[in-house]
């Protein structure tokens, strides 16, 4: 019989996508066949780039590759994957700070979603300093970023 797809859901703002993200898609590539980056779309917040934009950002980075894919979704994430079929959801944990947050959204998810497993990975330690909110304060004062996002990426062209 042939094996079930393992889908995984990467949620965050992503706003913007950094080379942290990317470490830990390419990460759980190697665990799942399906990577569904899945933007959390605030209906009260006017994000630093549109959801629009995020999504494109992500879309042409892994253009090459169809076990991504790059969604925008709104309400609990822990819905909208059940909906997609996917086993489990990913979060990327960089320090305590990180952990303290991840380990109560991840009870919550448990309790509501018993079936979803939480996946936490640790992010690489030469990206652990990335962080989006840095990126929109270094953009905000004229600063460069471009060490901060996937080679290649112009975010001019995003904003
Ligand atoms: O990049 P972020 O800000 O860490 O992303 C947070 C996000 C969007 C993944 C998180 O806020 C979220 O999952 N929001 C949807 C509501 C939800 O499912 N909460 C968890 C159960 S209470």
């Amino acid at each position: 019989m042939e094996r079930k797809m393992r889908k995984v859901v990467f949620a965050g703002s992503f706003d913007p996508f950094t080379r942290g993200h990317e470490a830990l898609v390419e990460e759980a590539l190697r665990l799942f066949d399906r990577v569904v980056i899945a933007i959390g779309e605030n209906v009260q917040k006017r994000g630093f780039l549109s959801v629009e934009a995020r999504q494109r950002l992500i879309e042409e980075l892994y253009a090459q590759d169809e076990r991504v894919e790059v969604v925008i979704y709104q309400g609990l994430t822990g819905d909208f994957a059940l909906q997609i079929g996917a086993s489990a959801l990913l979060r990327g944990v960089r320090n305590t700070v990180d952990f303290e947050y991840e380990k109560t959204m991840a009870a919550a998810n448990r309790r509501l979603y018993p079936q979803l497993t939480t996946l936490l990975l640790f992010t690489p330690a030469e990206v652990a300093d990335i962080s989006s909110s840095t990126v929109r304060e270094l953009v905000a004062f004229g600063r460069e970023v471009t060490e901060f996002l996937p080679q290649g990426v112009d975010l001019k062209k995003y904003i």
